[in-house]
């Protein structure tokens, strides 16, 4: 007879992710620290017995679409305590870090608030949560557990390493939080002062994902090249000595690096980019605005010619670059002519994708209290032209790759049977027909095509013949 060891009950955590990539790296850390009290991913709320909501402080209205999201959650806990069953009720994120005490007063159901410095803690906080609940059975009131306190020890010396990596690309954390305080910004204040973690944990943590299949890696930070970490050698290496250092491992094709600030563009990171094959010719490199005298006013320390320098030094330094990039419309005290200064740079510089947002106003921000702010409707059509103007400009860099290989790293399945989705180099998605086995792997496409958003072609890798039986 065999015996076997009884099974840890599986129990289902949903983690739903808003925002950055950041925060999405964030959640499969959350799933993987939790994974040893035996939560494994489930389809939906209703499957789970805990769901996490991890939020983005950045985006207009965030805090009214949690604490919806959160009503929902409280009614299903209600159902759940009904059926003789538990939900545990989470909120995570920059919402969390930013108005944790708030969270808890106006929704009792909530059982744990996390900052986004204290996953590593998470277990614990289950724990005195299960504990709380063992003593309240019966209502739908949460546990109240609030940890949002900064690190007096960097979480990542905590946190397991990533233990899966999906269709080749992984993410990679090297650098938090942010110090340069611009003027509209969240950030400084949810995620901290800024924090690199050392080269040599990052090392590893790239060997590991190169191991489970990565051959693609980005390295994630809210300002990625203010990355300044100590050594393997007892020196300080810059972003571009990492970069160099990831570019030896064998296994990894592909090295990507986001988000920038372009003040910190160094020399050395211009000049990786023409000597690192492996470093990808696409950049993303937030402006936020074309207009010098609102630069200054959102503190970013830099004006549109040093934006426009830099970009010619890159595309001296690698001549297939792409660059994409954030901006903001209607700032406090934008004039017409700020706006246009926004279109001049933008039409210089050619961009191959953007991101671009109405300016809204964050509380505690000191932009929130500028004067001079600018009414919705002018916003709305400054927003408006600007998409218009970026649009054609993605457009026409999607057109000029018809006709074109290029190397794709498939992903995942496309929509259509068949079909696979990846990325080409600058970031663009690719579908092509072809075998699911070329998932993770990096294979020629000839473009034929261009989509809304995306580019279309056929595989010209000559697929290994399988031996005859
Ligand atoms: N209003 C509008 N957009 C903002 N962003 C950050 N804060 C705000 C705000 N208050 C945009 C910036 C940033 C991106 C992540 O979000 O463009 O680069
Ligand atoms: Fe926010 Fe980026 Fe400015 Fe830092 S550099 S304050 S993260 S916009």
């Amino acid at each position: 007879m065999t015996v076997t060891a009884p099974m840890a009950r599986k129990k289902g955590l949903f983690i739903r992710t808003y925002g950055c990539q950041m925060n999405v790296y964030d959640s499969e850390r959350m799933a993987d620290v939790l994974r040893p009290l035996g939560y494994a991913p489930a389809a939906s709320p209703d499957d789970a017995e805990m769901v996490i909501v991890n939020t983005c402080h950045i985006r207009e209205k965030a805090s009214e679409k949690v604490f919806s999201e959160l009503g929902r959650l409280r009614d299903l806990k209600a159902q759940k305590r009904r059926d003789g069953q538990d939900l545990v009720i989470a909120v995570a994120g920059c919402v969390a870090q930013a108005e944790g005490a708030e969270i808890m007063r106006r929704q009792p159901a909530v059982d744990i608030v996390v900052g986004p410095q204290a996953y590593h803690r998470l277990p614990e906080m289950v724990a005195r949560a299960a504990r709380a609940a063992a003593n309240r059975q019966g209502t739908s009131k949460g546990a109240g557990v609030l940890d949002t306190e900064f690190p007096v020890e960097p979480k990542f010396d905590y946190l397991p390493a990533p233990s899966t990596v999906k269709g080749g690309a992984a993410f990679l954390s090297v650098q938090e939080g942010c110090d340069r305080f611009c003027t509209f910004c969240v950030v400084p204040y949810t995620r901290g002062a800024e924090y690199s973690r050392p080269a040599q944990a990052i090392l590893a943590e790239a060997r590991g994902l190169v191991a489970a299949g990565a051959c693609e890696i980005t390295l994630l930070g809210q300002n990625v090249n203010a990355w300044h970490g100590a050594a393997p050698d007892g020196t300080t290496w810059s972003l571009a000595q990492l970069i160099r250092a990831l570019a030896e491992i064998e296994g990894l094709s592909r090295i990507r690096y986001t988000t920038s600030h372009p003040r910190d563009m160094d020399d050395s990171l211009i000049a990786a980019h023409g000597a690192v094959p492996k470093l990808m010719p696409y950049l993303h490199l937030p402006v936020q605005s074309g207009s010098d005298r609102v630069l200054e006013a959102m503190n970013r320390r830099h004006g549109r010619d040093l934006y426009l320098r830099l970009v010619e030094r890159l595309r001296a330094a690698r001549p297939d670059m792409a660059l994409s990039t954030d901006l903001i419309v209607g700032f406090p005290g934008e004039t017409d002519a700020d706006f246009e200064d926004t279109l001049r740079l933008v039409r210089e510089v050619g961009f191959a994708a953007a991101f671009s947002f109405k300016y809204s106003a964050r509380p505690g921000t000191p932009a929130a209290m500028m004067a001079r702010q600018i009414p919705d409707d002018v916003r709305d059509a400054r927003l408006q032209a600007l998409q218009a103007l970026l649009g054609e400009q993605q457009r026409a860099f999607n057109a000029a790759a018809v006709g074109r290989t290029m190397p794709v790293l498939f992903q995942e399945h496309g929509r259509k049977p068949g079909q696979l989705l990846g990325k080409s180099p600058w970031l663009q998605s690719v579908h092509a027909e072809g075998n699911a086995r070329l998932i993770g792997s990096i294979v020629d496409v000839h473009i034929r095509a261009t989509h809304s958003v995306s580019l279309s072609g056929e595989i010209v890798t000559v697929e290994p013949v399988e031996a005859a039986a």
